[in-house]
Order: structure tokens, then sequence, then C-alpha cells
């Protein structure tokens, strides 16, 4: 057993607040996280004794773990996320609000005794190298050794952040999986309130309070609460910008280094595009990994926006990565990883739908229960996923702990769309950019409950995150832009369109290689494009087909259509999205899309690159 320890701070404010939350939620005892090895050892091998860790085989997956949550706990909870801000225009109608005074009231008496029978955990944490001046310090009070456990991958963690910290202030983060045990009762693998969960953020207090989830973003209070939901209002307040954004480094056989930003809601391909390694006849291209989810973006002295990853891990979508299509995450969660809601095989490693190869013949499924290929469910919940370390990704990028960030020249925007979203476009300039991605869509996946498949705006795929009014994070965006010497260029990407059969058009993964070239290389003013009702598109030829010359014009030009009918809908959307923000709409947006209108009514039925200009 880990013993009770002694807090190693002098931050008095710090001090008063654990004491206050340890008369609230009366834990058996009080364990202030150092952060090491050791540490982190010992709490696996005590969860390994209470069922919630089976600790995989060291000869197939060393140092690595696997948990099953509770059914009713597998993702976030969007419902239950509230955005207390004293007044509730602050909060916006895209967020739930309660009365900040009324939900402390409310929470408070759930709070009341519920770490009983458990040990409470102090996780002193820094979002971004610790010490660093963009970085932030977060506390988060929980009595989840899976919380601690994950802490300790997905930032930087334990008494260094303390000693950084010194006295200062810091990001108050209450959680408790609200399941206090009764003297004698015995505890279960995965603690959670089945009944009442709740996610609850005071911006103007930098606090966070999570009640009754132990998994994922609902209960890793320094991901989605801290580093989006209270960072955008940082940021807002302070003049930078915190995203829903994976960070790639292009480097080009001549050897100029591009960074980019690009934003895709939830499980639409932000790690895979992260850590995309390019087809073999992109030689010389050298791609690498500064994040897979969250970039905290500044401008910098010299005009330029400066990007970093606050983040230290990768909690990343499990179903589908493959060495097939991720070898970087495959390679990455080789060791040291904690993995949630995959099936487990015979011989003590994991899997999951979409792994290389046949599926096993036998494995135990993510609720514990066996499972053979003919069981008609699948063996890995759709939302399981991997906790590793950012460090074990090959190509993490040399400057991903570069505390001035990485300079910043294209921002891509990009949704899940069966339908009507062409491959690629480019914006006309920065507030149709932003329009765009304003204005983006996506079909529902299994990250959140909700109804899978169904389209929703999504905007800068912050639907879940923006923690204040999305009209006035919009107008953020458009004047961060307008005070910028030369804007990042903006570009709108869709991997996801079908043909009437279903399937995908385009091959995806490594193959969005061609696609990223085109964008690094409109981004120096070296590829043509021609305008299109949407923005600037490449023409067939302007992208590298070297290798895949068997993907010929016709696909491609499937791939780009432009459909009037579907694009008035599309329109009609952006107009009944924005009539619940219209009071603090900017005036930009009313324009770009009487422009979008005005450029759909003069084009063709099924606009599309003709042959001609295109061959
Ligand atoms: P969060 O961690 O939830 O924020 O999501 P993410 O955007 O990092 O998601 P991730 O990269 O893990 O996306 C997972 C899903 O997207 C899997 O189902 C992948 O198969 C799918 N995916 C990723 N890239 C592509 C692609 O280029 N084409 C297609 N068709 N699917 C892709
Ligand atoms: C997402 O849902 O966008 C995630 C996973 O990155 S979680 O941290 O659970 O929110
Ligand atoms: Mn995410």
């Amino acid at each position: 057993m880990l013993s009770a320890t002694m807090p190693r701070t002098t931050n008095q404010g710090l001090l008063d607040w654990v004491k206050e939350i340890q008369d609230l939620c009366q834990p058996d005892s009080v364990h202030w996280c150092d952060g090491s090895q050791e540490e982190y050892d010992t709490l696996c091998e005590q969860m390994v004794q209470a069922g919630t860790f089976i600790r995989l085989n060291p000869s197939k997956r060393p140092g690595s773990f696997l948990a099953r949550s509770h059914p009713s706990d597998v993702a976030r909870v969007e419902d239950r996320t509230f955005i207390c801000s004293r007044r509730k225009e602050d909060a916006g109608p895209t967020n739930n609000w309660v009365d900040p005074r009324e939900m402390k009231a409310t929470l408070t008496e759930h709070f009341r005794g519920s770490m009983r029978g458990r040990t409470m955990y102090v996780i002193p944490f820094s979002m971004g190298p610790v010490g660093s001046k963009i970085a932030h310090i977060g506390v988060e009070i929980s009595d989840s050794p899976y919380v601690a456990t994950n802490m300790r991958i997905m930032t930087r963690m334990g008494q260094n952040v303390l000693d950084a910290l010194g006295d200062d202030a810091y990001v108050q983060c209450l959680h408790s999986v609200g399941a206090p045990l009764a003297p004698s009762q015995e505890d279960v693998p995965w603690p959670c309130n089945k009944d009442e969960k709740y996610i609850v953020h005071f911006p103007e207090d930098r606090a966070i309070w999570s009640y009754g989830s132990g998994y994922g973003g609902n209960a890793l209070l320094g991901k989605k609460c801290f580093s989006l939901r209270l960072a955008s209002v940082m940021g807002r307040d302070e003049g930078w910008l915190a995203e829903h954004m994976l960070i790639l480094g292009v480097k080009s056989p001549e050897g100029q280094k591009t960074y980019l930003g690009a934003a895709f809601p939830s499980a639409c391909g932000k790690t895979n595009f992260a850590m995309l390694i390019p087809p073999a006849e992109f030689e010389g291209w050298e791609l690498t990994t500064v994040g897979d989810d969250i970039a905290w973006i500044k401008p910098g002295a010299d005009g330029r926006l400066y990007a970093i990853n606050p983040e230290n891990g990768f909690f990343g979508v499990a179903p589908g990565t493959s060495y097939a299509s991720n070898p970087n995450a495959m390679r990455t969660i080789l060791k040291n990883t904690i993995f949630t809601n995959v099936a487990l095989t015979d011989d003590g490693d994991v899997w999951w739908e979409g792994m290389d190869g046949e599926a096993p013949a036998h494995a135990i499924d993510w609720t514990g229960q066996d499972w053979t290929p003919d069981a008609g469910r699948p063996a890995a919940h759709p939302n399981s996923r991997f906790t590793a370390p950012a460090v074990q990704c090959p190509t993490i990028d040399p400057d991903w702990e570069n505390p001035d960030g990485v300079p910043i020249s294209a921002f891509v925007f990009g949704g899940r769309r069966q339908t009507t979203v062409p491959l690629v476009f480019q914006s006309f300039n920065w507030s149709h950019g932003v329009y765009l991605g304003a204005t983006m869509g996506s079909e529902m996946t299994a990250a959140a409950f909700g109804k899978l498949g169904v389209v929703r705006r999504d905007p800068m795929a912050m639907l879940p995150f923006c923690g204040y009014h999305m009209a006035d994070y919009f107008n953020h965006w458009l004047k961060f832009g307008r005070e910028l010497q030369n804007p990042p260029r903006i570009f709108h990407v869709n991997w996801f369109r079908k043909d009437d059969d279903g399937k995908f058009l385009w091959p995806g993964f490594g193959q969005n290689m061609r696609v990223l070239k085109w964008i690094v290389s409109r981004v120096h003013g070296k590829a043509y494009a021609i305008e299109s009702p949407l923005g600037w598109v490449p023409r067939y030829e302007d992208l590298d087909w070297t290798g895949a010359e068997d993907f010929g014009f016709e696909k491609f030009d499937t791939l780009m259509k432009i459909n009037r009918e579907e694009w008035k809908q599309e329109a009609l959307g952006h107009e009944e999205f924005f009539f619940g923000l219209l009071d603090k709409l900017p005036r930009e947006f009313t324009f770009e899309r009487e422009l979008l209108v005005s450029r759909l009514w003069r084009s063709p039925d099924h606009w599309h690159l003709a042959p001609e200009i295109s061959e």
C-alpha cells in the first residue's frame, strides 16, 4: 500500500484547500503525489490487486495495463457538462449553464463524504513544460488511482510542479468518482456514480468540479476541462487561443519546415494526421508530431503565431488503429501504456476492431465476457482508448517541448461528412477561413454520448469545449487574425466522403500526404489552385499522384464535386446555427454567408473540375 504522505509545499492557499476538501469529502487518507516511478508502480500494483487493472503479458506489452470501465461510464457526457460563469450570457447558448452559487451548493452536498473508504490523491500537474512561461499549473484532487496514474502520463505531474508553483495561484480541479464505501463494503473494479454525473467549470474562479465519472475527459481534468474549457476563457481574456487541434511538422526534401494546426472533432482523425507517415514515393519528406489533441497558440514578438502542446501523452482512440493505418501510434503503445475498454487476448495482449491481421479466435471483451468473432458485438468499445507517453512516439518533433512553441503557418479544419463536402479547399482570406471553421459540420462519433452519425455544427471542433459564448469566440478568432501581419492560411478537408455504396471515396491515412503536400505548397506560394464556389481548390494535376496513378481524374473529380442543392441545405444549416447566436454574431459572418450563397447561385447544379482545365 502507498503510505499517506505529508505535503511538501508551503503554499498556504493550497494547504488550506486540501484541508477543506478533506473535511468535506472525508477520505480515509490523503496522498500527495510526488510523480515518481516508484509511486506509479505501487499505484498500478494496488489497482491490479483491486481488480481495476489487469497486468498485460510483460513479454508482449511491458509495463502496460488494461482497465475496464463500468458500461455506464465510457465517454464524455456533454449533457452533464456545465459552464457556470457568473452571467448566463457569458456561457452562451451552446453550453449548459447553472448559477455558480446554486451549482456549488448542489455539488457540495454530492461531495460531502463522497471519498469515504478511499484515498484522496493530491495531484500537482503542469500543462506545458514545467517552469516554462507559457505553462499553467493545476492541482487535481481525486479519489481515483486510475486518474492519478493516467495524469502522470498525460501531464507533467509531481513534486517538481509543486516546487515550480511556489506560493502562486493554480487551477483547482476537484474530482470524485462519487462512490463512497461503507465501513465493510467491498469495492468494485470501476467505481463511479451510475445515476449522477457533473462536469462543472467555474471560469471566473479558474476552478473545475467533476463528480460521478472516472473516464477520460470527464476525470483527467488537465485535458478538456482545463486545457480547453478554462484555457479558452483565459485565452479570451489574455489574447491567445486554446484549440482542439493537433500540431504537425512537415519538412520538405529541400529542408523547409512548416508547422500546421488541425482541428477535427473527436474521433475524426487528429491522432492519425498528427502521426502521418507519407507513402514511400514521398522520399525526403519528414513529418513530425508536436501534439494530437490540444494546442495553445500565442502571437510571438515577430508577428507570427506560436503553438505548444500542453499535454505530455496521448489519450487516443484504439479501434481502427493498426500498422496499416497508423504505425507510429502502434509503436508508441508498445510499452508503458494504459488501455481502457479494449479486448484482452488469451496470451495477455490487447485487441480491438481494425487492428492488423485476423481477429483472435477467442478474447475477453471490454465488458469482461468471453468473445468470439461471431459474437455479433464488438470486442472493444468504440471509444476504447490508450494512454501513452508522448516521448514514445517515434516521430515526436525535436521542438515538441520548446517553451516558445513552434511557428504555425496554416490551420486545417475538417469534419466527418459522408456527403456534400469536398476533399480539400482553401479559404479566400482570414475571415472566410474563420467562417469555414465556424460552420464546420461533423457526424457524431462514440467519443461522446449522443446520436451516432447525426450531422451537427461543431465550430472549430470546439462545440463541447469552448468555455464561453460561441459568438464571442468567433469574434476573438477574427480579431486575432486581424492583428497579425501574416496570418496562417486556412484550409478545409474531408477524408470521409462516401460513394453511393457507402464506401470511402478517399483512401485516407498515409495518402492524406498528397493533400498535405498541396496545403504546404500553397502556404509557400508554390502550388496552383482554381476558384470554386467554396474556395480555392486544386486541379487534378496540382496534387502529387506519384505511386497512385490508378487514382484517376474521374475519382478525384467525384471527391471534389460541389452539389448546389446539397450546399443550399448546408447554407441553411449555417443560418440555423447562427440563429441562436445572433445578438453577438460577427458582422463578417453575415457577409460571408451571403457571398457563399451568391457564389452558389451563380454556379452550375454540379460544380466540378472540367477536364479541359484539368488535363
Ligand atoms: P479525439 O482523441 O477523440 O479528439 O479524436 P482524434 O481526432 O484524435 O481521433 P483519431 O485520430 O483517433 O480518429 C479515430 C477514427 O478516425 C478512427 O475510426 C479512424 O479509423 C478514423 N480515421 C482517421 N484518419 C482517417 C482517414 O484518413 N480516413 C478515414 N476514412 N478514417 C480515418
Ligand atoms: C475527445 O473526446 O475529444 C477526446 C477524448 O480527446 S476525452 O479526453 O475523453 O475527451
Ligand atoms: Mn479530443
